[in-house]
């Protein structure tokens, strides 16, 4: 066992800080009411739910009649979808990007199925959606517009409010999943004029399971489920009650540290990407600046990302290849063949996704590891030696 650990894959999942788990822990003993309950046990926990909504909805701008809370990023991009193509008299058109996360790209390829038509927009080898192709999508059959905010594997943040204008001056409903972004950048909902945008607890140091959907008060999506009237009927069944306080008291601390945190995030990154661009044929994937603060991701030439991740699992180092949803396919993941990389710098790719906790000592450690690891793989690979 390595004695050391370095954990960055932190677009995979973060750690639970200890004020959240404080937050939450009274609603696993003593506050175990059911909010829906009229006695005094259920109307404190009411109270509650209603001051996590509150907190929430301040922490991105909103007004908390317009937080549903929801069981994750997956939940809250599919009520959004499948809820706006149920609502949609017959079938129409929506407009997503090639690079979306599966939770919504695997949503509009069922609704394709369904007999709606989709555009998956193409994007430039950055991962940057030009604005311009939304627009000439459009038809007068699109009725909802789903692009994602920053890139969960390459960290490419997209133009959301040229976008957003856009979607607004054709009156078509704007999504973005921003589960990468909520907690890591400052949002402005007015600025992006969404009127759906998808976040998830876990990416920001609260607990899994549980996330928001942001809906712009008066726009209508009929609801999946059906059950109680918890949470406007949109998604009906008793809340997580400990997860929701968790996600308040964990956006609310993210979102106050934002301006530091990024600052301290964006130059741990940039040490680790020019350190690792030292090390012979390495190539950068994602925007060179336009990209989330704590997000890393190269390919190494000729070996497999998944090799690298095992070696240096060894020392200690936590990353990823791919994203964690995908691992465990052969197929070099969308996001990078939609860049036009090959199949073969596809599959030498590796994300290091930083986040709190990270110190330079850290960035020193992956980058004293990282060129022997390398150098060691390439020595045995078949594709270099062929090469
Ligand atoms: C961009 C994006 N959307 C959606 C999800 C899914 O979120 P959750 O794990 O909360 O269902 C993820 C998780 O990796 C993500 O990165």
């Amino acid at each position: 066992m390595n004695s050391r650990e370095v954990y960055m894959d932190h677009g995979a999942t973060t750690p639970v800080r200890e004020e959240v788990l404080e937050a939450m822990l009274p609603f696993f003993k003593e506050q175990y009411g059911n909010p829906s309950s009229v006695h005094s046990k259920g109307r404190e926990v009411r109270n509650a739910v209603e001051e996590a909504r509150e907190k929430t909805a301040s922490a991105l701008g909103a007004s908390p009649g317009e937080i549903y809370f929801t069981s994750g990023g997956t939940e809250s991009n599919n009520i959004v979808l499948r809820g706006a193509a149920k609502k949609h008299e017959g079938f129409g058109h929506i407009i997503t990007s090639a690079i979306e996360h599966h939770a919504v790209l695997d949503v509009c390829r069922d609704l394709e199925k369904e007999g709606h038509r989709v555009t998956f927009l193409p994007v430039d080898k950055y991962g940057r959606l030009d604005p311009s192709t939304v627009e000439d999508a459009i038809t007068p059959e699109t009725f909802i517009i789903s692009i994602m905010a920053a890139n969960n594997e390459i960290g490419t943040l997209q133009p959301l409010e040229e976008i957003g204008a856009i979607a607004a001056k054709h009156n078509i409903i704007f999504h973005t999943d921003a589960v990468q972004v909520v907690g890591q950048l400052p949002v402005d909902l007015k600025k992006m004029q969404v009127d759906f945008l998808s976040l998830s607890a876990h990416k920001f140091n609260g607990p899994k399971g549980v996330g928001a959907l942001y809906k712009r008060k008066g726009i209508k999506i009929d609801p999946l489920y059906r059950g109680g009237g918890q949470e406007g009927k949109l998604r009906p069944g008793t809340e997580n009650v400990p997860g929701v306080i968790g996600l308040a008291r964990a956006l609310e601390l993210s979102v106050e540290e934002i301006p530091h945190k990024i600052n301290t995030l964006q130059s741990l990154r940039d040490k680790l990407i020019e350190g690792l661009l030292k090390i012979d044929e390495v190539v950068l994937n994602g925007h060179p600046e336009e990209r989330l603060p704590g997000n890393v991701n190269v390919s190494f030439k000729y070996i497999e990302g998944e090799a690298i991740l095992l070696s240096l699992d060894m020392e200690g180092i936590a990353a990823s290849s791919g994203s964690a949803c995908s691992s465990g396919s052969l197929d070099p993941s969308h996001v990078l063949s939609a860049i036009g990389l090959d199949h073969q710098t596809a599959h030498g790719s590796v994300r290091f996704s930083l986040g709190r906790g990270n110190s330079e000592t850290d960035i020193d450690y992956v980058l004293e590891k990282v060129p022997a690891v390398v150098d060691r793989l390439r020595r045995i690979s078949p594709i270099r030696r062929s090469g």
